[in-house]
C-alpha cells in the first residue's frame, strides 16, 4: 500500500543540499516547492513534485491512502548524529559543582565524571537501560528525529559494554547507528592507556564485530583522557577490522583529534572546538564531517566552534546534541539550532543542512537520509508552521506528524 501526501503547502527536499554534499548550504539548497506531493510505497519515497504532475498511474492506483497536507510546512526528519542516548543515573550534583567553579577535568580526576556514570550504568539491567533508551528516543522522536547515533561507552569493560549496546539496538521506531565507545575514560582496573587500547582492539572490538553490535568506532582523543598516537594505532586497527571511524576531537584542548581524523579518513570529527585555521583549511579539504555540539559548549561554559569559518572554507558541518549526563544533560534539538544561529553565526538554511544532509554524511547514511527524493528512505517531518519558524523561539514546539521508513511514528496534529 502507498501513501500518497498531497496539497503539502512548502516542500523543503533539501535536494539541493544533497547535491552539494552538505557545503555551502544556502537557501535555495533547501529546494523548496509549493502544492507538492510526496508519494510513499513501502518505506521509501517514490515520487516528488507538484501535485499537478503527479503520473495518472499513481493516483489510479488502488491501495493508495491520501493524506491531505493542507497548510503544512515538510521537510526530512531530522538527524540527530551525536549522542551518548544509553545511561544510568544522572550528574546534577556535578552540575552544581561545575556551577561552582570546580573544572569537569578536576571532577574526572577526582574519580567523578565518566566514571561515575560507569559505575551506575554497569549495574544495571540491559532491560532498565533499553527502557530508558526507548523513553529518551521517543523524546527525540517527539521532535522530528527519524535517524538517531547511539554511542556506549560508560561502561568501560566487556560485559557491560556489549549490554549497553544491546540495550541500544533494541530502540525502535526509528533507525539507530550505533558506535562503540569503549575508549571513552580509562576505567580503573587498567594502569595505562596503552594498555587499555590494546585490551579494547584485541578483546572487545572482535566481539562487537561477531555480534554485529556496533558498525562505527569513536576515541575521546584529550589531555587527560586518551592519547593521540595510541588512538591512532587503535583506530587503524578498528579500519582494518571494518569498522568505520570518528573522533571526540579538540574539544577542550588542541590534542590532534583532528589531524587524525582528516589523515585516516574519519566519518566525522566531533566537538573541534580548539581548532586553527590549519586545521580547518586541512577538515574543509577531505571529507571529514564537522560534527558541532552547541549545547555541550553552553554547559562547559566554554567558547563555541568556529563554525562560519569551517562553512566558508568549505567544509561540511553538521550539528547535534551531544546528549549525555556530563557536559550536555539535554535532547532539545531546537537549542542546539538556535546557539548555531545565536552564537556561531550560522544561517537558518544552514543550520537545516547542517541537521539534515550533514548529519546524514556523519553516519554515512547520504544515500538513505537527510533529504526527500526519490529512492531515499520515506523518513519525513511535517509541521504547522513556516519553516522561518524554526530554531527560533525557546521552548517551542510547532504541532507536527513525523514518518519513519513510510510509517507515522508520531503525530501532534
Ligand atoms: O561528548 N567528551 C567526551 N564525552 C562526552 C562527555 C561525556 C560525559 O561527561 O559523560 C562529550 O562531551
Ligand atoms: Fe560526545
Amino acid at each position: 500500500m502507498g501513501i500518497l501526501l498531497k496539497n503539502i503547502s512548502t516542500l523543503l527536499t533539501l535536494q539541493g543540499a544533497s547535491a552539494k554534499g552538505g557545503r555551502h548550504v544556502q537557501e535555495e539548497d533547501l529546494s523548496i516547492q509549493t502544492n507538492a506531493s510526496v508519494l510513499i510505497e513501502k518505506d521509501r519515497i517514490a515520487w516528488v513534485g507538484p501535485h499537478k504532475k503527479l503520473p495518472k498511474e499513481w493516483s489510479r492506483k488502488k491501495n493508495l491512502k491520501e493524506i491531505d497536507m493542507k497548510g503544512l510546512t515538510v521537510l526530512p526528519g531530522f538527524v540527530e548524529c551525536h549522542t551518548h542516548l544509553i545511561f544510568a543515573g544522572d550528574r546534577a550534583a556535578e552540575f552544581e559543582m561545575r556551577n561552582q567553579g570546580v573544572s569537569y577535568q578536576e571532577i574526572a580526576a577526582r574519580g567523578g565524571g565518566i566514571l561515575s556514570t560507569m559505575k551506575k550504568t554497569r549495574s544495571a539491567k540491559v532491560s532498565e537501560l533499553a527502557k530508558e533508551g526507548q523513553d529518551r528516543a521517543n523524546h527525540f522522536i517527539s521532535q522530528g528525529v527519524t535517524t538517531v547515533e547511539i554511542k556506549s561507552g560508560y561502561a568501560l569493560n566487556l560485559k557491560d559494554e556489549l549490554k549497553m549496546l544491546e540495550a541500544a539496538n533494541t530502540i525502535k521506531n526509528l533507525r539507530t547507528i550505533c558506535t562503540f565507545l569503549g575508549a571513552h575514560a580509562l576505567p580503573p582496573e587498567f594502569k595505562t592507556y596503552e594498555e587499555y587500547l590494546n585490551f579494547l582492539g584485541d578483546k572487545v572490538l572482535p566481539v562487537v564485530k561477531k555480534k554485529k553490535l556496533a558498525r562505527r568506532v569513536d576515541v575521546f582523543i584529550e589531555k587527560g583522557f586518551f592519547p593521540k598516537t595510541e588512538s591512532e594505532a587503535y583506530l587503524r586497527k578498528a579500519q582494518e577490522m571494518g569498522f568505520e571511524i570518528l573522533i571526540h576531537a579538540d574539544q577542550m584542548s588542541l590534542s590532534g583529534g583532528s589531524d587524525v581524523a582528516v589523515r585516516l579518513g574519519a566519518l566525522s570529527g566531533d566537538h573541534l572546538l580548539q581548532v586553527s585555521d590549519k586545521e580547518i583549511q586541512a577538515l574543509a579539504k577531505s571529507e571529514v564531517t564537522c560534527v558541532l555540539l552547541p549545547a555541550a559548549d553552553l554547559y562547559t561554559k566554554t567558547n563555541y566552534p568556529r563554525a562560519r569559518d569551517m562553512i566558508e572554507a568549505g567544509a561540511r558541518v553538521a550539528l547535534a546534541t551531544d546528549f549525555n549526563p556530563g557536559t550536555s544533560p539535554t535532547q532539545d534539538l531546537n537549542l542546539v539550532g538556535l546557539l548555531a544561529r545565536l552564537e556561531m553565526k550560522m544561517t537558518l538554511p544552514e543550520v537545516i543542512g547542517a541537521y539534515t544532509v550533514g548529519a546524514a554524511h556523519a553516519l554515512n547514511l547520504q544515500q538513505e537520509v537527510g533529504s526527500i527524493e526519490v529512492g531515499k528512505s520515506a523518513d519525513i517531518l511535517c509541521i504547522e508552521k513556516d519553516w522561518r519558524t524554526l530554531f527560533y523561539s525557546v521552548g517551542d514546539a510547532p504541532k507536527k506528524a513525523v514518518f519513519s521508513r513510510g510509517k507515522k511514528v508520531f503525530s501532534s496534529l
